[in-house]
């Protein structure tokens, strides 16, 4: 048992820092399926600068990876994403692909509750994992977070 709960440890912790070079993604091919989310969605920084011009549907997709799900501010969700977020779900590589391939079914799975809904009626049908490691190329707290930043947090 101990040595099951040593290996988990290190698995979550060991994950986080190779997440650039080993992320199961391609940011080039993630990017360019971007536009099938920008009738949607922009991403735009902290400072106001606009790094893909989108509708205003969905929330801002800025540093979604190591946020909170259903916590962009200002943003009006869907009760089951913001329950979703409330129990703990951080956006990562892995469920944002899966969020994306299937918004309904990934919130009933996640749930545990098969009336859960989604505002998001889209569905990617491939390439998830590309556009994932795309959003987390545009996330720059999840990587400071793991020290890759140049600058270290002053907060
Ligand atoms: C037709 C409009 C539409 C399109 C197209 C769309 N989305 Fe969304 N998206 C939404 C809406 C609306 C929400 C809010 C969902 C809710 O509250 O249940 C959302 C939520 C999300 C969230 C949750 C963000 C958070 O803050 O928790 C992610 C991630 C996301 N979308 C990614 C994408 C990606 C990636 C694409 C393209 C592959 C895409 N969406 C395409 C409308 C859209």
């Amino acid at each position: 048992m101990k040595l099951i709960y040593t290996a988990l440890v290190a698995t979550v912790f060991a994950a986080p820092v190779f997440a650039d070079s080993h992320s199961a993604g391609d940011i080039a091919a993630g990017e360019k399926n971007f536009r099938k989310c920008k009738a949607c969605h922009a991403i735009v920084d902290d400072a106001g600068e606009v790094i893909q011009k989108g509708g205003k549907t969905g929330p801002n997709l800025f540093n979604v990876v190591g946020r909170q799900a259903g916590s962009a501010e200002g943003f009006k969700y869907g009760k089951s994403l913001v329950e979703a977020g409330e129990n703990g779900l951080i956006w990562d590589e892995a469920t944002l692909a899966a969020y994306m391939t299937n918004p309904v079914d990934f919130l009933r799975e996640t749930l545990d509750d098969s009336k859960a809904k989604s505002k998001m009626s889209f569905k990617l049908r491939k390439g998830g994992e590309d556009v994932a490691a795309y959003l987390a190329s545009v996330s720059p707290a999840a990587s400071e977070a793991t020290g890759d930043a140049e600058a270290p947090a002053t907060e």
